[in-house]
């Protein structure tokens, strides 16, 4: 095996310098905890970035994986295979489908998307980019080549190719790329007055996350989305909800439109779908679906038979073991003890998010916090320089919250210290 010099050392001088990689070379998972090289162990509230719903090496995936990858692993979107319109029946089902449809664990108590079709992709950036293709589609279909604009959120972020670089928020990321697609208005997140002046009728869609992930665990409020309703309707416009990183249970419904009520016309997925393989997808009411032929979309990969059929599973387990109960008992939980650290520690300022989605605003910087976690064995995650973000997976319980707030809050003390 390769020492952790090694490792980093052929990392530096083969690969681009794109990421900036905590001190760590990961070897193993089981469960809520991972192992590096010297085997030393970390409880896990990152989950490979709010993927690994269930943990790692789950022995349902372990066995569903190793018997799919026997039999097919990939066969391109030539031909029919048995798992990618069972695996979109399904997502359709949760979307559209009426509480009473919806099997126990996964209960729906938000809006219905109604009737819907799908498409699966591979990350969710191309989710985001096959969304605003669809509603360009539609929005020329209603209203003409003019009938191109889209409308999104200052903050927000939906991926790094062009298309959805164009919709993201942040000038950290555009920055350097730039020309990105014109037709972008930028809206303030819960500015109702902003919103009714940027949607018009040349508006093909408004796209938002319901709850801000890369931007800090920001929420939308229930009025903003139900504005975002109302215009998207009044102009025949998609409404698209990126519930890439929010979305497929970290709220505690199935989709977070759920949690906020308001059902949008186009939504993606990606992250948790197929349990770490690379998944997504977004999901359309049949009258946006109907706005693509043949040949205009495609990919090589996405919706692979062995991707889908881990991505049923996935779904079957959180159905069986009733995770999205989990997710809203520990994730209360959790809440209540961040909150407290709020309240007592002079350099934590708020408390954002729910479920599975949370994060802990700081007046200090957050990525010290999340190194020096490393050596109390934590693995947690900062963004927007001052957030610390948990995304831990839905197998997380009240116990291992207790061993991370005790780490987050033992650093905090420290912190607080050196700054005096
Ligand atoms: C809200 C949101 N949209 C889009 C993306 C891009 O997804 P991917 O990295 O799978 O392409 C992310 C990734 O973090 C995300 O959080």
């Amino acid at each position: 095996m390769k020492t952790f010099e090694q490792i980093t050392a052929l990392e530096r001088r083969y690969l681009l310098g794109t990421y900036n990689r905590y001190p760590v070379a990961l070897t193993r998972g089981k469960g809520v905890f991972l192992y590096d090289l010297e085997g030393r162990r970390y409880l896990d509230f990152v989950s490979g970035l709010g993927v690994n719903a269930l943990g790692h090496a789950h022995p349902r995936i372990v066995k569903t994986i190793r018997e799919q990858a026997a039999k097919l692993i990939h066969v391109s979107n030539l031909y029919y295979h048995e798992y990618q319109g069972a695996l979109a029946e399904k997502l359709c089902t949760l979307a559209g489908g009426s509480s009473s449809d919806l099997s126990a664990g996964t209960s729906s108590i938000g809006p219905s998307m109604g009737t819907c079709r799908g498409f699966f992709s591979n990350s969710g950036t191309e989710a985001i980019e096959g969304s605003i293709k669809l509603a360009r589609l539609a929005g020329h279909r209603a209203g003409g080549e003019g009938k191109c604009g889209l409308v999104a959120l200052q903050g927000s972020y939906h991926g790094r190719t062009f298309g959805a670089l164009s919709l993201t928020g942040q000038d950290k990321h555009r920055k350097g790329f730039e020309p990105l697609l014109e037709e972008v208005t930028f809206v303030a997140q819960n500015d109702i007055e902003g919103l009714r002046a940027a949607v018009n009728d040349n508006t093909c869609a408004i796209v938002l996350e319901p709850i801000f992930g890369e931007g800090g665990i920001y929420e939308c409020s229930v009025e903003f989305l139900q504005e975002c309703r109302t215009l998207a309707d009044r102009f025949r416009a998609a409404l698209i909800f990126d519930e890439i990183q929010c979305g497929l249970g970290r709220t505690g419904t199935m989709f977070a439109f759920q949690t906020f009520g308001v059902a949008p016309d186009i939504v993606a997925i990606a992250k948790l779908l197929a349990a770490g393989l690379p998944l997504g997808a977004f999901i359309a009411k049949e009258e946006f679906a109907n706005a693509i032929a043949p040949g205009q979309h495609g990919t090589t990969f996405g919706g692979g038979p062995l991707a889908c059929r881990v991505a049923l599973e996935f779904l079957s387990i959180v159905e069986e073991e009733k995770l999205l109960d989990n997710v809203n008992k520990v994730g209360a939980y959790l809440q209540q003890e961040l909150r407290a650290i709020a309240e007592k520690s002079p350099v934590a300022k708020e408390v954002r998010g729910r479920g599975f989605i949370q994060g802990i605003n700081l007046e200090i910087p957050a990525r010290p916090i999340v190194d020096e976690a490393l050596g109390e064995g934590v693995l947690f995650n900062s963004t927007q320089d001052t957030v610390v973000r948990f995304l831990p997976p839905f197998l997380l319980e009240e116990k291992h919250v207790d061993k991370g707030m005790r780490v987050l809050k033992k650093l905090l003390r420290k912190k607080r210290k050196e700054a005096a």
